[in-house]
């Protein structure tokens, strides 16, 4: 017998958000999306006119350093080059149990939160690779709730690390999904192009996908993004290829940006932007005026680029804070870039949806279509832009057919003077229906 989601909102749907349907649910895929009151099947869930979203996308984190904020000390600087420096420290004591307990722990984290395709990058610059086996064990544990993509991150680089391009090739050995390079990192630019040109190699030779770190600096000079989107379209790697932080894309002038906006949206490359931890590492050798240092998302989208919001850190020594949430990454992306028109807004949680799926490539894997994968998460929103402004925790969150996550809806009771006791959630008074 089939499951039933009633009275949901779909996120997108027609209209602002979507007149109500229910969701038919057979196995773990999705059966008939109809209009409320004519799905059949057993109740699920009622969500009750809340907004229903595919699950969200993480498109960019680090799982393998995750939980590690001030071990075995802290980012005093708060630069990039000192994360890597300390946590260059902390991979010496690195165990396998110990990747194993602190990347678990965030992925339960993010499912709570709705994300249920999670795209990791995990530093292979060490011999033992003891961090990639851990994550590949991960990769195993959660297959049945979270898609788990892999990333073999050259963290201290291919070039410019002992054996970094045969440690690259291991990881593709061992089944990572996705081969990664870090440019800007390495000695000198020459460098920096043969680290791609090895990366590129190696993922078409396997047939894996590619993300790479690319421009992480506050250097105009540092122009690799433009090598990675032509190796993307001349070897037909395209839309398979990523290139993630391109942070030192705020500090492009104006006449190179426009070349640059042609160059990408020929090669059909995505472009992932972290907010959070981007907004902190950046600008730390400024003085007044100090350079936000982000990637260039209104313009890029603009070009018709697909750029999504990752997390990239949570509590490690790049960014101490965090909870995994995906909202709150699409909240300060929206500040961060400026995407405060009612449609950019919208656009924001695009981007830590159905733009970062496009990251991963998750194609017919992902989507409230017949068909596929039954994943969804309930918002108590009533669009995407009330989700993002009073950033909601999903009140369910589906996976594959079973309730995995379920959170009981907050709200404040306020004693006012002249009012009868209320409850304030945050709703403009105008939005109710
Ligand atoms: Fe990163």
């Amino acid at each position: 017998m089939s499951l039933l989601v009633r009275n949901a909102r779909l996120a997108g749907g027609a209209g602002r958000d979507g007149g109500l349907c229910d969701i038919e649910i057979d196995g773990d895929r999705f059966g008939r999306i109809v209009p409320a009151g004519e799905g059949t099947g057993r109740q699920l869930l009622d969500a009750a006119g809340s907004l229903v979203s595919p699950p969200f996308v993480e498109p960019h984190v680090h799982l393998d350093t995750t939980l590690t904020a001030g071990e075995p000390r802290w980012n005093a600087s708060g630069s990039l080059w000192e994360g890597i420096a300390v946590w260059s420290e902390r991979k010496r004591t690195l165990t396998r149990e110990d990747v194993i307990s602190r990347a678990s722990e965030v992925l339960r984290w993010y499912a709570a939160n709705g994300v249920l395709h999670v795209r990791s990058h995990v530093d292979v610059t060490d011999p033992g690779l003891v961090a990639l086996d851990a994550m590949l064990e991960v990769r195993e544990r959660v297959r049945d709730v979270i898609g788990l993509q892999l990333v073999a991150f050259p963290q201290e680089g291919v070039c410019s690390f002992d054996d970094g391009a045969e440690l690259l090739e291991e990881a593709a050995r061992r089944g990572v999904d996705a081969i990664g390079a870090i440019p800007h990192f390495e000695d000198t630019r020459e460098d920096g192009v043969r680290s791609l040109e090895i990366a590129f190699d190696i993922a078409q030779r396997h047939g894996l996908l590619l993300d790479a770190h690319c421009d992480e600096i506050d250097d105009e000079q540092s122009r690799f993004v433009e090598v990675l989107a032509t190796h993307a379209r001349r070897g037909g790697l395209r839309d398979r290829a990523t290139a993630s932080h391109t942070t030192a894309m705020g500090s492009y002038n104006g006449a190179y940006s426009y070349k640059l906006q042609r160059i990408l949206a020929r090669s059909g490359v995505n472009l992932v932007c972290n907010p959070l931890a981007n907004l902190c590492l950046q600008g730390r050798f400024d003085g007044h005026p100090k350079r936000r240092g982000l990637t260039q998302v209104k313009e890029m989208l603009g070009a018709g680029v697909n750029v999504a919001f990752g997390h990239d850190d949570v509590m490690d020594p790049w960014f101490p804070l965090g909870t995994a949430s995906p909202l709150q990454v699409a909240l300060v992306g929206v500040a961060a870039a400026q995407l405060t028109g009612a449609a950019e807004i919208d656009e924001a949680f695009a981007m830590v949806t159905g733009r970062a799926a496009r990251v991963l490539h998750l194609n017919e894997g992902y989507g409230i279509e017949p068909g596929r994968p039954a994943s969804l998460v309930v918002l108590p929103a009533t669009s995407r832009f009330d989700a993002i402004r009073r950033q909601t925790r999903p009140s369910h969150v589906v996976s594959r057919g079973r309730l995995i996550a379920e959170t009981p809806v907050a709200a404040t009771r306020l004693s006012w003077p002249g009012r009868e006791p209320e409850d304030i959630d945050f709703i403009r008074e105008r939005d109710r229906e």
